[in-house]
């Protein structure tokens, strides 16, 4: 852990001053902005390329500072924060006065969450007040997951840099609606469907599409600049040699099955057995292998259970069709 208290300080002061401070979640790196700041959520839309219709998660540094964020707490909602905060999970909620509508696109609800992260705590309780912040990648693309990628992704556009090294979960929080009697998942992440349900004693339904605009449900998200193509896990070898019999400079994710056998490709990543390790290495994986100057990465979606459900999530929205999306620039 490179950041030190007198970063927290410097951090909240850009803060304050109307900058931006990328951070490291347990999740992903955010791209921070002072939530009651209407100039300072309208740069970070801006350094992201975001439309301003999607709205930004408030961070806060304790449950018991919700006051003024968020206007009440269902009873589901408390259980759940006192359950999984620290944690990723990201409360939808009725917004509070305190948040600039810029954060929330005009919505009447608020995305909240208590990360948990030392740095991301760090800068929170310094700062004091609620901090706005979308991963810190471009729109549509791969979220960062180590200070690196947030420097060589959006450089000079970030007033400051705190380095937490690299994010343990590895993948974006679960979202879930609390506004109404049925809580709902939005977006499935770091906490999972399993961990819900048994947190409420019920079912949780995970909605395949959104009544709610979210940019994690648009067509081609969380992509690398490489077309992403998914096949079933015993048809990857055979994909990725047709592909680059056709002259693509070929990515493999290697499923564990798989694991050893030998393919035909430019760069392969051999996937982790492990749900948690497969979570926490995915975007590194996938920047990498735009790195390496893939331009097809074959891969299988893994089991849809615990961390599973999230990175097929990612994986899909990967692969959607991308018209719609502008591309980031190359590195
Ligand atoms: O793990 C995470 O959630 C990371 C770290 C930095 O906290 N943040 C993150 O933010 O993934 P972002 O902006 O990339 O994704 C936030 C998602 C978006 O899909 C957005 O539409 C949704 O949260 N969201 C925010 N406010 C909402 C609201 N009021 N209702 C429904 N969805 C909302
Ligand atoms: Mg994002």
């Amino acid at each position: 852990m490179s950041a030190t208290s007198s970063d927290f300080d410097k951090a909240a002061g850009v803060l304050r001053a109307g900058g931006l401070v990328a951070f490291p979640t347990e999740t992903v790196y955010g791209l921070g902005a002072n939530a009651e700041d209407p100039a300072a959520v309208a740069r970070v839309f801006q350094v992201k390329g975001r439309p301003p219709s999607h709205p930004l998660i408030v961070h806060l540094a304790a449950a018991e500072r919700l006051d003024g964020w968020v206007e009440d707490v269902p009873e589901t909602a408390r259980v759940l924060a006192e359950r999984f905060w620290p944690g990723p999970l990201t409360l939808v909620l009725r917004r509070g006065p305190r948040v600039s509508p810029e954060a929330t696109g005009g919505l009447e609800t608020v995305a909240v969450r208590v990360p948990d992260h030392p740095v991301a705590l760090g800068l929170l309780s310094a700062f004091g007040g609620g901090v706005a912040a979308p991963s810190a990648n471009r729109f549509g693309s791969v979220s960062p997951t180590t200070a690196d990628h947030v420097r060589a992704e959006l450089g000079d556009a970030v007033d400051f840099v705190l380095d937490g090294g690299p994010c343990e979960v590895g993948v974006e929080s679960t979202i879930v609606d609390a506004t109404g009697d049925v809580p709902a998942v939005l977006r499935p992440g770091g906490v999972t469907r399993e961990d819900l349900e048994a947190a409420l004693g019920r079912a949780f339904a995970v909605p395949a599409a959104s009544p709610v605009r979210v940019p994690g449900q648009h067509p081609s998200h969380y992509a690398p600049r490489a077309r992403v193509v998914l096949v079933e896990p015993e048809e990857v070898v055979v994909e990725a040699e047709r592909a680059r019999e056709r002259g693509h400079r070929v990515g493999v994710f290697l499923p564990p099955a798989l694991a050893g056998s030998p393919v035909e490709a430019h760069a392969v990543v051999a996937v982790p057995g492990s749900t948690a390790a497969y979570a926490r290495g995915l975007y590194a994986f996938l920047r990498d292998l735009d790195r390496q100057g893939c331009d097809l990465i074959v891969a299988s979606l893994p089991a849809e259970e615990g961390l599973g459900l999230a990175i097929a999530n990612r994986l899909r929205r990967a692969a959607g069709p991308r018209s719609a999306v502008p591309r980031p620039p190359a590195p």
